[in-house]
């Protein structure tokens, strides 16, 4: 059992056992996020890729829990020197932590850091989560790939956290694709309607989902929280 809690834009908190992993904590700069990162209380800090949408509050957090960052080599480094704990990884790579595994997917997108995203913060990535008997695939932000099909030929994802938002990854259309590539259970959209340009009608990405895929689509409003 997993209880995922949507926070806004890319961002989900996800408790497990006695573990709580936060995943792109984009809340102080998110205006419509409702939670403060000070009543974040995470041990662990996944990051897909080092835009600032994504990397967020990572560091306010990250130090007041004395969490672990988890994310590519470059971004990982980049977190300890700004003083933080972090464990590297790269694409394809899994690795057993005390609350599961954790595997690195490929996410076709860019991944600069800092305000102009100048900072040179590796690639971008998704992540696979094994929590006990749970599987969960954050697609982080990403372009359709073929490569999502392989997640369904040797995995079975219970829940599928795709974005939607299209202009700066996949739209509608493409995540619908995603949807039937990945195969889970349950789909969540995300990345969409924090900003004019991520405009996107979850209902019409949902309506889809129902009529072309197997999946169950849940629309999660900030603040929802999902036991899967
Ligand atoms: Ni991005
Ligand atoms: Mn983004």
């Amino acid at each position: 059992m997993a209880t995922i809690t949507f926070l806004g834009h890319a961002c989900f908190e996800i408790r497990h056992d006695n573990t709580c992993l936060i995943i792109d904590p984009f809340l102080s700069g998110n205006p419509h996020a409702e939670v403060s990162p000070k009543d974040i209380e995470a041990q662990y800090v996944l990051i897909t890729h080092g835009h600032e949408d994504h990397w967020g509050d990572t560091e306010a957090i990250a130090k007041a829990n004395d969490a672990t960052v988890v994310a590519c080599y470059e971004l990982a480094h980049y977190a300890e020197s700004v003083g933080l704990k972090a464990h590297a990884m790269h694409l394809g790579g899994g690795y057993d932590f005390p609350f599961g595994r954790v595997q690195m997917t490929v996410a076709p997108h860019g991944a600069g850091g800092g305000e102009s995203g100048q900072r040179y913060t590796g690639v971008s990535a998704g992540f696979l989560l094994k929590l006990g008997e749970r599987t969960i695939y954050h697609a982080g932000d990403t372009a359709l790939t073929y490569d999502m099909k392989l997640l369904a030929e040797f995995h079975e994802v219970d829940l599928a956290l795709l974005p939607i938002g299209d202009n700066f990854t996949m739209g509608i259309d493409d995540a619908v694709r995603a949807t039937s590539f990945v195969n889970p259970k349950t789909v969540v959209p995300m990345h969409y309607n924090t900003f004019d340009i991520i405009k996107a009608d979850p209902d019409l990405f949902s309506s889809r989902v129902r009529a072309q895929t197997d999946a169950q689509p849940v629309i999660m409003a900030i603040g929802d929280s999902l036991e899967i």
